[in-house]
């Protein structure tokens, strides 16, 4: 019997923390006030960074992780974690403000260009030369060697 009243209890408790889940799928209000308040402190932190003039990726590192720390722990209590666009959305926009300068991948200055392309170039020319070689010092060997 007592272990019924408890299996029913249990599958109570189970039952209506679904219905809570469901009832109230995600707390929009609440995660975005939330975030409001991580982003302002991420924001502050970010507008001496100079982040208008070049990427500052690496440095801010730690306080990006404090952010997205920020973001996932309200995104879990509001119940929004699995609407992933709500969290998507909100770094595009971080990452569109604070990072716009990070993302362009420019091709190094010509010398240097020539001097990593080089080095391609010249194996793809003297290496049948050097097979060539390869194989007749082969061929020639014993006679070099007058055997
Ligand atoms: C912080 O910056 C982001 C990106 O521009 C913006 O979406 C957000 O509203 C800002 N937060 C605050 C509190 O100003």
């Amino acid at each position: 019997m007592m272990m019924f009243t408890y299996s029913l209890l249990a599958s109570v408790f189970f039952c209506t923390g679904l219905s809570v889940k469901s009832i109230y799928p995600c707390d929009k209000h609440m995660f975005l006030s939330n975030v409001h308040i991580c982003s302002s402190l991420f924001n502050k932190s970010m507008e001496t960074s100079g982040h208008h003039e070049r990427c500052t990726w690496p440095a801010v590192k730690r306080i990006y992780n404090q952010l997205k720390l920020c973001v996932d722990l309200w995104a879990k209590k509001s119940l929004c974690l699995s609407r992933g666009s709500l969290v998507d959305d909100f770094f595009q926009e971080v990452h569109r403000e604070y990072f716009a300068s990070c993302g362009q991948v420019q091709d190094p200055p010509l010398p240097t260009m020539i001097l990593l392309i080089a080095p391609g170039i010249i194996a793809t020319l003297f290496l049948p030369l050097l097979c060539i070689k390869l194989t007749t010092w082969n061929i020639e060997m014993p006679n070099t060697l007058g055997l």
